[in-house]
């Protein structure tokens, strides 16, 4: 396997942001991911894992140690009477995976569709979208462990995931490298399409009982007008984690702003979407300042005009937190991951 230096990491983030790697390496298999490990330790060098490079800002610094590039292929399908065991390599492309289930239909993950980024990435962060999150379907993830230099199985449990959280984003967790996922689906149509906008486009288009075709498709038009394309434009989707507050908090809140919508969570607990804040409180999408802004059609994502550098994202985003702040009270924190 080649392990290339001063890789540039702007070309494998969606953002469009990021320096030089030091050291730069794209495994395709157990092995060569393990020979990549051993590189970077030998030299006394951290290694950063890159998935589709979607949900993480690159400091202009670039990266002092190894990138590794998830290359592992490979999906495998056990089809046990309405049960579907599919396994799914880090390395896959969570969207292409999405599509291949839906087109067997095999029914769990298709409210997950046009997300951009790596199957192995997925759990990583838990991702969610439109009243399912990926913790949902998984029945067990298959890491390397760094230290023990050997491959483990975490159960759903052993990840102990949260909302846009995950064992994998904690300290002890940083040790274990996504091999695989293993997801249960089913064969038995069950839809999940309570969810408000899934709901409108449905009733818009008058299809009473849509096919999981039809949820696919509704989902990726729904993000389509909402979300930027990746392609045309940086960014690395919502860029803040929606709050969880106290019910205290959340009366003091509706108060002030009666229409200020609400998820509860957990009988004292609920979720804020602040994009409705950033956008209704604070009056602040579609702004912009040089070459960063908040999406037009979605307040909570951050975009990437065409040259802005970290700083000016970071800068950017510590002042839309310093602002809600104001306003609220409340605090927001970054959903990507930012390597500095
Ligand atoms: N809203 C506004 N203004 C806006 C955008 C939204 O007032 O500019 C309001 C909407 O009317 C709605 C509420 O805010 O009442 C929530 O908006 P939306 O349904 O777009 O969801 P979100 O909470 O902003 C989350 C995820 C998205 C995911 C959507 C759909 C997080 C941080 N983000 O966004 O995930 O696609 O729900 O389920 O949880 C991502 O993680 O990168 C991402 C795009």
């Amino acid at each position: 396997m080649i392990i290339k230096e001063n890789t540039p990491l702007s070309k494998f983030t969606t953002f469009r942001i990021g320096g030089n790697a030091r050291f730069f390496a794209e495994p395709k298999n157990q092995d060569e991911l393990e020979e990549a490990l051993l590189f970077a330790s030998g030299k006394g060098l951290p290694s950063l894992i890159l998935g589709g490079g979607s949900n993480i800002l690159i400091a202009d610094e670039g990266y002092p140690g190894l990138v590794i590039k998830m290359g592992i292929k490979g999906i495998e399908v056990r089809e046990r009477g309405e049960e579907v065991r599919v396994s799914a390599s880090a390395g896959e492309d969570w969207d292409l995976f999405v599509g291949m289930c839906v087109e067997k239909e095999f029914y769990g993950i298709e409210n997950l569709s046009a997300i951009p980024g790596s199957v192995g990435a997925s759990p990583i962060q838990n991702i969610g979208a439109y009243g399912v999150e990926v913790k949902d379907v998984i029945s067990s993830v298959e890491v390397y462990d760094k230290k023990n230099k050997a491959i483990k199985v975490l159960t759903n449990t052993d990840c102990q995931f949260d909302y846009r959280d995950s064992f994998f984003k904690k300290d002890d967790g940083k040790n274990f490298v996504v091999t695989k996922v293993n997801f249960i689906l089913s064969k038995k149509k069950k839809l999940n399409i309570e969810y408000a906008d899934v709901k409108k486009f449905f009733l818009e288009k008058e299809i009473n009982d849509p096919n999981i075709k039809d949820v696919r498709e509704a989902i990726i038009t729904i993000r389509k007008n909402k979300l930027p394309d990746v392609k045309l434009l940086g960014t690395a989707g919502s860029f803040f984690k929606n709050p969880i507050i106290s019910k205290a908090k959340l009366d003091d809140l509706l108060k002030k702003y009666p229409d200020l919508p609400f998820h509860l969570v957990a009988e004292n607990k609920a979720k804020i979407p602040i994009a409705w804040v950033i956008d209704n409180v604070c009056c602040l999408k579609g702004s912009r300042v040089g070459q960063v802004g908040l999406y037009e059609n979605q307040a909570l994502v951050v975009v990437n005009y065409g040259t802005a550098s970290a700083k000016e994202v970071m800068e950017f985003a510590h002042e839309i937190a310093r602002k809600v702040k104001e306003k609220t009270d409340l605090e927001i924190f970054p959903e990507v991951q930012i390597i500095k």
